[in-house]
């Protein structure tokens, strides 16, 4: 089988590792997307436990056609009846990136006619259209004359985990934060804090990769359950093998806001997610924390796109004032989508990452406070560019 995990521009490589991770095959990184190769078992995989995935595809076939006569009469083809029966419903999602076909609504209704006529003509009858719950989400993708035909194996987008009850403004998306977590390379072995966490979004994304545990969960309505192929055993099987690895302790994570509303919501939310044990949040403006020293944190701090700050570059710009003073030997990586004011941060960014946060372009930065002395400094550097002989 050959499959394509959709997920959010600039997560395109920490989506491939995470699928080398889990023995796909054919890995091929294309943009907001990876296509791979496995089987049924993969497939099963990729929706339990891939982070940074929105959706995972099965590619069926894809054909050059010249108008929408080529596109029904392909799509006609196929042996919807092997994949759902008269009483099940279907449903077609598109995207069009084409010049001759422009509406991808017109792409959808054209695919649902084929769909719909081919089993008019074989029984007298055809299945029923249900937009919101189907038996078959068929997806169609159309770039210029080229039309790519998959079925949506995990229904409701994968980024929706279940535990975000309670909602702050601008939330980030979870695949986002996951992918934000990973980027960090922060796997546990150190505290990790959000000072800013709204609703606790990175917290709970960070917990459950600290703890192995797989970011979605085995009851959620996967499309594939429904599919006739649907192999109950073997999705018991993945389930299974998934929470043997589960570990029971991790580091601590912490969280603070200043906002009393998104402390309460990442209290309910963190309870959801059943990761109560293992976050604690307080309220807390994040220029009165005590500070801490050997500590990742990760957050998206606010600014005058979507929310309102008297002064964002200023705001910014005591975030790196207080990074230097209160949080020497740590790594900060701050999220932004409002590029004057992450420059004003003050600190020389050890890496940088275009990311776009819903339709935001964003800039991810990792900064390195290092422990005042410039022999720490120095010290830290050497550790990580080591010299010649040392690599020897
Ligand atoms: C963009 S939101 C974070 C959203 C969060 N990542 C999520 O997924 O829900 C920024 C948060 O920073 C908080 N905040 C703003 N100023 C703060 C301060 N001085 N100290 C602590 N939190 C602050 C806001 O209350 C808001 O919840």
């Amino acid at each position: 089988m050959k499959f394509i995990a959709k997920t959010l521009e600039g997560l395109e490589d920490i989506l491939a590792s995470e699928l080398e991770n889990i023995g796909a095959e054919d890995i091929v990184v294309l943009k907001r997307a990876v296509a791979y190769s496995g089987n049924a078992l993969m497939m099963y995989k990729s929706n339990l436990l891939l982070r940074t995935c929105l959706k995972v595809l099965v590619f069926m076939k894809e054909f050059e056609v010249r108008d929408e006569t080529d596109l029904y009469d392909e799509i006609k083809k196929v042996s919807w009846e092997d994949y759902f029966d008269l009483t099940d419903t279907f449903a077609i999602d598109s995207v069009v990136n084409s010049e001759k076909f422009n509406h991808a609504n017109f792409v959808a209704l054209k695919v649902k006619d084929a769909v719909a006529d081919r089993f008019r003509e074989k029984y007298g009858e055809r299945p029923n259209v249900n937009t919101t719950d189907p038996t078959l989400k068929i997806n169609v993708h159309v770039r210029e004359n080229t039309v790519t035909l998959s079925l949506d194996s995990s229904g409701q987008s994968l980024h929706m985990r279940g535990y975000r009850k309670h909602m702050v403004d601008a939330p980030i998306n979870e695949v986002l934060a996951a992918g934000m977590v990973l980027l960090s390379t922060w796997n546990g072995e150190r505290p990790l804090i959000d000072p800013m966490c709204g609703s606790a979004t990175i917290l709970c994304e960070a917990a459950k990769i600290a703890l192995n545990m797989p970011p979605n969960s085995p009851d959620r309505e996967y499309a594939f359950k429904k599919w006739k192929s649907y192999d109950p055993a073997l999705w018991d099987m993945v389930c299974e093998d998934a929470n043997k690895e589960i570990k029971d302790t991790c580091p601590l994570i912490k969280g603070y806001d200043i906002n009393h509303k998104a402390v309460t919501a990442s209290i309910e939310n963190i309870k959801f997610a059943g990761l109560e044990a293992f976050i604690s949040i307080e309220k807390e403006d994040f220029f009165y924390l005590e500070g801490a020293s050997d500590t990742t944190l990760i957050f998206n701090p606010p600014y005058d796109g979507r929310l309102k700050e008297d002064d964002v570059v200023a705001f910014y710009r005591f975030i790196g004032d207080k990074l230097k003073q209160s949080f020497k030997g740590c790594s900060a990586w701050i999220i932004s989508g409002h590029m004057t004011a992450i420059k004003n941060v003050g600190l020389r960014p050890s890496s940088k990452k275009n990311l776009l946060n819903g339709s935001i372009p964003s800039l991810y930065c990792r900064f390195d406070m290092y422990d005042g002395s410039k022999k720490a400094k120095w010290q830290h550097l050497q550790e990580q560019n080591p010299p010649i002989d040392a690599q020897t």
